[in-house]
């Protein structure tokens, strides 16, 4: 069916909000990538089959969506009305579910969740702290529609921004309202959305592109794989406003290699758009025309680039060009070309919906709206969260991440990707915007966040962001590749014990070769990890290179494994998990580690039920 209409999307809408059956209960299970990985898929399906046989059928439906964020916890089920939210479900758990919630009115207390704080189980998704702080703009329709259904998308408003846009505003006031709504790319940079456009706009070129990159190439980051997997409409709507606005009639949107199920719904999504007019020829029943193409990512970090990207879609090797001719001038073949992140994307259809000042109600003074962070390491809830701009890291952190792992205590932060800084505690109050974390020797990134205890060596981890950028330099340009290799061979010697005076200066002076020399940005912040973390855990390095000792007690070479015999109540645990049998001992009786055999694994240490291994 298509849509002629901004009029005829409104009566559709209305049509489909009233033909909903306001007492059918639903099951929503998460169809996301980490709770598909868990089973939830079979879940859903025994959710179908217990309906069936408890017949209850003909009042409830059993609905898949995108991502909830939590994904640890998965999978997934929330009940709605009743709003319990259900997590770590297997199928072998539905029909005491079923039973407890739907037949008896009650709930399953073993599949609630439990406060790791407070140990008190908590009913609903919006009670639960990890969900309570946030500001969920972006993610609004994650975990609450069917994202392959494109009418559950249109019931909940979706396509009126861009019905407002064709029908109510020209395409410079499009430009305009993102412009006030002061929209900064959400990839990296910060770069003002409105600004890129009115570059695009006034380059010259007979034809102009737009691109959404989805290429997501930080390790552990899946903001945009959960907005393009959960809710690709919300991408789509926004890219077809961006179209309007600029002036063009293709767009491309490069999906990371490794993500099957964002590219599975971002296809179907766009043939339901197509088949409802919001794409292809007349847009809406307007002699506006436009339509998207996917591309699949390179497989490498640098193709989310943006010249290297450029190049990969035009099937050329994904290599970043000098930037001395802006792509929004020169891009794709030469001609003009808007790239924008997907996150950024799905915010344009809120800012033309809701209005830039709506928008902007909300975050610091030079960022703006909602940002997404994927909350990982040693954090309590780990996941998903999207946070007004300007929220500190310790909300982040301790109120929607519920404090540190083990209630350790929390050493540092580290923001932005691979290629960003590791941020102390007494930083922790900063309000995040992308100002902010960059004069702390950081960066917003695209919302990587990872948190580290105080058993994390800040050598160590620095060395292990610097490994991934040597693997993932397109080799291109020497102050990128020959940087980072030496850097590697230096943090090399500085963890085995074979750290020289001087290396600390020599790691300052090639990371500010790097960054002043590299032809692209992933050259030009690689050095950050390194940087922030002399600058601030300069003691750590030096005890490493002086005293040849990990205060942390990670780095293999520089600790000796040992048991306290006064702690150890001998319950052999430690003996069973050795991997080369370096322990002794008998039942209940003190064991012993051969430190001539011992390998440094940690496993004993990991396994004692009385802290008695220790590391010195
Ligand atoms: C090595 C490297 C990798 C990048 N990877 C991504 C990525 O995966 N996704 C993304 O949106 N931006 C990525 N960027 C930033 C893009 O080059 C570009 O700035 C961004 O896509 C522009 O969109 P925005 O203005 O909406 O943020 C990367 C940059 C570099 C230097
Ligand atoms: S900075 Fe690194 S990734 Fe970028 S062009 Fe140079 S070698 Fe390639
Ligand atoms: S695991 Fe700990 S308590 Fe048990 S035998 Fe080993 S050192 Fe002793
Ligand atoms: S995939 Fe289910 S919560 Fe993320």
């Amino acid at each position: 069916m298509r849509i002629e209409s901004a009029a005829k999307l409104e009566s559709y809408r209305t049509s489909l909000v009233e033909s909903q059956d306001p007492d059918r209960q639903k099951i929503l299970v998460c169809g996301g990538t980490g709770c598909l990985s868990n089973g939830s898929m079979e879940v859903a399906h025994v959710f179908e089959e217990e309906l069936k046989a408890q017949n209850l059928k003909a009042n409830v439906d059993v609905k898949m969506t995108g991502c909830h964020g939590f994904c640890e916890r998965g999978p997934l089920v929330v009940f709605l009305p009743q709003g319990v939210f259900y997590e770590r479900v297997g199928p072998k758990q539905v029909p005491d579910i079923v039973k407890s919630t739907l037949v008896e009115g009650g709930v399953f207390k073993k599949n609630l969740y439990k406060d790791p704080n407070t140990k008190k189980e908590i009913l609903s998704e919006e009670n639960i702290p990890f969900y309570k702080g946030q500001l969920r703009w972006v993610l609004r329709n994650n975990g609450k529609i069917d994202p392959t259904n494109i009418d559950e998308y249109i019931a909940v408003g979706g396509y009126g921004a861009l019905a407002r846009a064709l029908s109510d505003m020209t395409p410079s006031e499009v430009v305009e309202e993102v412009e006030k709504a002061d929209l900064r790319g959400r990839g990296g940079g910060g770069f003002p959305a409105g600004r890129k456009w009115r570059t695009v706009i006034d380059a010259e070129g007979e034809r102009k592109f737009i691109i959404c990159n989805g290429d997501e190439g930080d390790p552990g980051a899946f903001m945009d794989r959960s907005i393009m997997e959960g809710d690709p409409h919300s991408v789509i709507e926004g890219m077809i406003i961006g179209a309007y606005a600029i002036g063009t009639d293709t767009g491309y949107i490069y999906v990371r290699m490794e993500y099957p199920l964002a590219l599975k719904n971002l296809k179907k999504a766009l043939d339901d758009a197509r088949e409802m007019g919001f794409l292809g020829k007349n847009v809406l029943g307007t002699d506006f025309s436009f339509d998207i193409e996917i591309v699949r990512g390179g497989g490498a970090f640098v193709c989310g680039e943006s010249s290297a990207l450029m190049a990969s879609i035009m099937g050329k090797v994904g290599e970043p060009r000098a930037k001395y001719v802006r792509s929004a001038e020169k891009g794709l073949w030469d001609l003009p070309t808007n790239l924008n992140n997907v996150e950024t994307w799905a915010n344009v259809p809120l800012i033309i919906g809701r209005g830039a000042d709506w928008f902007t109600s909300v975050g610091t003074d030079t960022s703006k709206g909602t940002k997404v962070f994927s909350l990982v390491g040693s954090v309590k809830n780990v996941g998903l969260v999207e946070v007004p701009m300007g929220y500190t890291l310790r909300q982040i952190i301790y109120d929607i991440g519920g404090g540190i792992l083990n209630d350790r205590a929390f050493k540092a932060v580290q923001t932005g990707g691979p290629s960003g800084g590791c941020i102390p505690e007494k930083y922790l109050d900063t309000k995040v915007d992308f100002d902010e974390l960059t004069k702390l020797g950081s960066m917003m990134g695209s919302g990587g966040m990872i948190v580290m205890d105080d058993q994390t060596c800040m050598v160590d981890i620095a060395k292990y962001f610097i490994n991934f950028l040597v693997d993932e330099s397109c080799g291109k340009c020497v102050p990128c590749r020959e940087g980072l290799r030496q850097m590697l061979i230096i943090l090399e010697r500085i963890t085995s014990g074979e750290g020289k005076d001087g290396d600390i200066e020599l790691l300052e002076d090639l990371g500010g070769a790097m960054t002043w020399g590299s032809l692209c940005a992933l050259g030009g912040s690689a050095a950050n990890p390194v940087i922030s973390t002399i600058k601030y855990f300069r003691d750590e390095y030096e005890a490493h290179i002086k005293e040849k000792r990990c205060p942390a007690g990670v780095c293999p070479d520089l600790i000796e494994f040992s048991i306290d015999k006064d702690a150890c109540i001998g319950c052999t645990r430690c003996a069973k998990v050795c991997p080369v049998s370096a322990i002794a001992g008998e039942n209940k009786k003190p064991h012993t580690i051969d430190k001539s055999i011992c390998i440094r694994c940690r496993a004993c240490y990991e396994v004692c039920p009385t802290d008695a291994v220790r590391i010195t």
